[in-house]
């Protein structure tokens, strides 16, 4: 576009967010302009408080006037910048709804129209915000497969109200309707925090909802995370046995006039309802002869409903919208149907993805359809279930079947993940493909980054990588979605985050799941295993050191300073805890006190008598990996100090990293430059975290390294915690003709092994999680949608597609490809806060003789080209083609 046009407004992160807590909230744009050297010079927000009022410029709210600069992040709500008193924004308050756009203006000092308005509202913000009770049954959910009870309260509006706000909250995952309308696409309300802290109140706009005379508000509540079960030692109730669910919906009437609607006691339920059972782990029991018709909605008579209970709730406060909901992303249909014994119809989805079935069925009156899950198949084309352990992931649904119709099931209460869905049971008609499908949740974020190049396996890979991203970010990042288990862990998140990044808006995300970090941060500073916390344990190396990396991460990649500085004393005390598990120098003691993972799941790590490896006992010492945490986390403290503009602290933590390193070297490197341990991942981490500086060992060590992947025939022996590191390191440090060679190594243990070999569509815990050799490997671990590996993501980006920021949030883009192996062309974009930056590179002529490269830079950016064995060369915003001799 030839002209300049704010775009992407969002609040907070987030697009028209609803039930925000903060009453300054951070607006930002981003500057669509494809001229070259386009730039914004000034601009002028104005807000109202009414859409209508916003068009017919009564700017009640804010009007900033014009303001000079190029700035389009996180302009805080009520900054005046010195202007006169008229145009000082009206300070927000609970229930306030703001519309605001903006006007920039370009280069040349000419205007652009107004932007496509953009809203918000803030609050209500809690306890003293709020009258509504907390309400639930009388059963206590203290055992499994209990029915899901099903509330309603019917109450009239003399007329249909101009604005209706629906709040709610849960201790449970709840589902609300209006008048038989779902209030929200939202599923699994109001998603997962430490229920002993902190529960959202999430905010719906339901005016469309309502009408004049009797209206109803019915909600069901299932286990979810608060009772269900959790963990792989089968526990439930981990946050109590009665579930619980809070709603308030405020009216505001034609004539002016409020109504507000509470969880109360005059509230009724019934457990006689057709969902007899719910849980993540377990599945669903859906039966449809109880379906309650018009039980939602005005004109039905509750007999037999009871009154509500009242359980007593601890203090929990409530917090506002921080990040998206999960809510339905995508449907895919079923693709292929096999008959692999009679009356067993397994369908496939070809895709392993995380969510729930849409099915419709023809069934038997009263019969029962039983839905089984699974990634993989069985050998006898049946469904593969022993990786989810004790996790039996059932489906059950009871036919009507009264008038041969079909009849729709997609259960509402949980969620696994599966590529086959395998249905039996009393069918009147077989089921078809068409009457088969998968929708598949997740967390809302919008898709950042793009890949493609010559190798289509590298492509398959990307997508892969995307697609157990997504599979496991349902309001936390998960390490897998299938078994019992789906926890938060740390660590996997720790190595992921920046290939999260690139390929989502995952700003909002990371947020969320650092107040879950912070939340559950033990006394001595240790961030836990995983967050939210079921395990109790933590101070794990590369795990706990999460809360430091992916705030970091953040401000890398979204130039988000306030996220720094809200966390930034949690963030210290990480260190604080790693100087209470040190000697005197500064060496991570290992003496059995902490029991870390260290690198979990490396190829190198010995077996037990079954051959199963013992991923503890990776040959990595785990004190060395422990004290090059801590001096990586002390040196991101110091940059993050830095940032801030705290001198003393950024001095403090430098000179922590110096002595942290310096015990590093002294007990961990010999003066040849051998790594303690002397593996692969021993020399990714010192190279990796800078640890050591003198050229002639930098050199001593990469050449070890190389000899340690050469020997064993050119592959990894990394796991969790080295993997992620081996491509970036050798690139960085002139070996990147071995980083292709691990990339696109098709033999085990490689990235490309599970897609030529099992025709992965995710990612996998183990590279050999199957192979056609040896089929399923040790059904303990073997997740099938694990992102741990996935970390090679921002590698990819970086230096096979050739973007990353040069600057914090992508202020000033590196474009930096480094082409190798037999990879001749890679096209790769990535929509940052500032735009769309994307590069294209070729080789021409087929002979490796010269490179074509074509790039956009986004408008209030500058770049840096960067090719190998070219002088880098500057650039300014817009487009730009260039060809070079190689
Ligand atoms: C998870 C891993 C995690 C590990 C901790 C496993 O059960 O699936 O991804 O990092 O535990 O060591």
């Amino acid at each position: 576009m030839n002209c300049c046009k704010p775009i992407g407004l969002v609040t907070e992160f987030l697009k028209n967010p609803l039930g925000l807590e903060t009453t300054s909230p951070r607006l930002s744009w981003r500057i669509e302009d494809a001229r070259k050297g386009a730039r914004q010079t000034a601009y002028r927000i104005v807000a109202a408080s009414s859409a209508g009022k916003l068009e017919s410029e009564e700017y009640d709210l804010w009007d900033t006037g014009r303001v000079e600069g190029d700035n389009t992040l996180d302009v805080a709500w009520g900054k005046n910048f010195g202007l006169d008193k008229r145009r000082a924004a009206r300070p927000l308050r609970s229930r306030d709804c703001v519309f605001w756009r903006v006007m920039a203006w370009d280069k040349d000092g000419k205007p652009s129209p107004w932007c496509e308005t953009a809203r918000f509202e803030i609050g209500p913000f809690g306890k003293g915000d709020i009258t509504a009770s907390w309400i639930g049954s009388d059963t206590p959910r203290d055992k499994p497969d209990l029915p899901v009870p099903m509330f309603r309260k019917a109450f009239r509006l003399a007329a249909a109200p101009v604005k209706a706000r629906l709040y709610v909250s849960a201790l449970g995952i709840a589902d609300f309707s209006l008048n038989g309308h779902p209030a929200a696409e939202d599923r699994f309300t109001p998603g997962w925090t430490d229920y002993r802290k902190r529960v959202p109140l999430v905010a719906w706009d339901v005016t469309p909802l309502l009408h004049e005379g009797e209206n109803v508000i019915g909600a069901m509540l299932a286990d979810g995370w608060y009772a269900g079960f959790l963990d792989y030692h089968g526990k439930r109730n981990h946050y109590g046995t009665r579930t619980a669910l809070l709603a308030q919906l405020e009216v505001e009437m034609p004539d002016g006039s409020r109504e507000t609607v509470v969880t109360d006691a005059t509230w009724r339920y019934t457990e006689g309802g057709p969902v007899r059972s719910a849980d993540f782990y377990r599945g669903e029991a859906f039966d449809a002869r109880r379906t309650v018709c018009g039980w939602d909605a005005p004109g039905f008579i509750a007999r037999g409903w009871r009154r509500v209970a009242l359980p007593p709730v601890a203090d929990i406060a409530f917090c506002g919208r921080i990040c998206e909901p999960i809510r339905p992303q995508a449907v895919l249909p079923a693709l292929r149907r096999t008959e692999p014994a009679p009356g067993r119809y397994v369908f496939d989805l070809g895709q392993n993805m995380v969510g729930v079935p849409r099915l419709s069925l023809r069934g038997k009156p009263g019969g029962t359809i039983t839905a089984r899950y699974a990634e993989m198949l069985d050998a006898d084309g049946t469904a593969y279930t022993a990786n989810y352990r004790s996790a039996k992931s059932i489906d059950t649904f009871t036919c009507r079947g009264a008038d041969g119709a079909p009849e729709v099931f997609e259960p509402r209460f949980t969620f696994r993940g599966f590529r086959y869905i395998e249905l039996t049971g009393d069918f009147a008609t077989p089921p078809e493909c068409a009457d088969v499908a998968g929708v598949v949740l997740h967390t809302s974020m919008a898709q950042t980054g793009s890949f493609e190049c010559s190798d289509t396996i590298a492509n398959r890979l990307w997508s892969n990588i995307n697609w157990s991203q997504i599979g496991n970010f349902l309001d936390v990042p998960t390490d897998c979605p299938q078994r019992d288990e789906r926890l938060g862990w740390t660590g996997d998140a720790q190595v992921f985050v920046r290939t999260a990044a690139f390929n989502r808006d995952v700003a909002a995300f990371f947020e969320k799941w650092q107040r879950d970090l912070a939340d559950c941060q033990f006394p001595d500073g240790a961030f836990p295993d995983a967050a939210p916390d079921v395990l109790g344990g933590g101070g794990r190396c590369g795990y706990g050191d999460a809360g430091v990396v992916c705030p970091w991460t953040m401000y890398l990649m979204y130039g988000d300073k306030d996220m720094l500085r809200r966390h930034y004393k949690s963030m210290a005390r990480w260190l604080d805890f790693w100087q209470g598990v040190c000697n005197a120098h500064g060496v991570v003691r290992y003496d059995g006190g902490i029991w870390h993972f260290g690198d979990w799941c490396a190829v190198d790590c010995p077996v037990d008598e079954n051959g199963n490896p013992l991923c503890n006992m990776a040959p990595t010492p785990s004190d060395l990996l422990a004290t090059a945490y801590y001096a990586r986390c002390a040196g991101i403290m110091a940059e993050v100090a830095r940032a801030l503009g705290k001198k003393a602290d950024e001095r403090r933590f430098a000179a922590l990293r110096r002595k942290v390193a310096a015990a590093y070297r002294r007990e961990f490197v010999t003066d040849g430059g051998r790594v303690a341990g002397d593996t692969q991942t021993g020399y990714l981490v010192t190279l990796g975290f800078g640890l050591v500086d003198d050229p002639g060992t930098v050199a001593r060590m990469m050449d070890r390294l190389a000899f340690l992947i050469e020997s064993r025939g050119y592959s990894l022996t990394t796991g969790f915690l080295g993997t992620p590191l081996l491509c970036p390191v050798l690139t960085r440090f002139g070996r990147a003709d071995l980083a292709y060679r691990l990339l696109q190594r098709r033999e085990y243990p490689s990235w490309y092994f599970p897609i030529i070999d099992g025709d992965a569509t995710t990612m996998w815990e183990r590279w050999n999680g199957y192979s056609s050799k040896h089929g399923f490997g040790d059904v303990s671990m073997n997740s099938f949608n694990h992102y741990a590996y996935g970390a090679v993501g921002e590698w990819v980006y970086e230096t096979v597609g050739g973007i990353a920021p040069a600057e914090p949030g992508f202020r000033k883009i590196r474009f930096m490809p480094v082409p190798g192996g037999d990879i001749t062309w890679a096209r790769t974009s990535l929509t940052t806060r500032h735009g769309t930056a994307s590069i294209e590179w070729r080789l021409a002529g087929g002979k490796k003789v010269g490179i074509e490269v074509t790039l956009v830079v986004p408008p209030n950016t500058t770049a840096v080209l960067e090719l190998p064995g070219h002088a880098p060369r500057d650039l300014s915003s817009g487009r730009h083609r260039l060809c070079f001799k190689m």
